[in-house]
């Protein structure tokens, strides 16, 4: 029997589609901000997360696609522009990431309820990333409380941050 996506959950999918490219556009803010206030490698450090969000978008597009559903792009709404620290915007990472677990995880709610085996599969990935976003999120956040106000330890935290591989 072949695999076709509920319009229900093609609806939902799509809509997480667009969840993932707003990441998307609020990390590059995130990394445009942090750059015009002289943090080069936090700035890198989103830009890279951004590539992420867009490369998660696309693992959604492809898993529709392949499940003979129509991807449909809907308008990215605004994003805050400006932080007041580096904390300011790990912290928004943070709870920006913990809305996309849930998310996720409401995903799987609807595939495991729809006896969509073939989409529960493929969210298994997404609930894994997001232990892993959230626990790198976290560390990040511990260090920077850590450092406070010392700028030499800031200025190795952006150094450190400007080192991140591609994941
Ligand atoms: Fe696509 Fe950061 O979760």
């Amino acid at each position: 029997m072949r695999t076709i996506l509920e319009p229900n959950m093609e609806t939902a999918l799509n809509k997480q589609v667009n969840a993932e490219l707003w990441s998307a556009y609020l990390y590059l803010s995130m990394s445009y901000d942090m750059k015009d206030k002289g943090f080069d490698g936090i700035a890198s450090w989103f830009e890279k997360q951004a590539k992420e969000e867009f490369e998660h978008a696309q693992r959604f597009m492809n898993f529709i696609v392949s499940v003979d559903g129509k991807v449909k792009l809907e308008p990215i709404d605004e994003v805050r522009q400006e932080w007041n620290s580096p904390k300011d915007a790990f912290e928004d990472t943070l709870l920006h990431e913990k809305l996309v677990t849930e998310k996720i995880h409401g995903l799987m709610d609807m595939a495991i309820e729809a006896k969509d085996y073939a989409t529960q599969s493929m969210l298994r990935w997404f609930v894994d990333e997001q232990v892993e976003e959230e626990d790198a999120v976290r560390s990040l956040l511990q260090a920077l409380v850590v450092i406070n106000d010392d700028k030499a330890a800031m200025w190795m935290f952006d150094k450190k941050l400007g080192k991140r591989e591609d994941d």
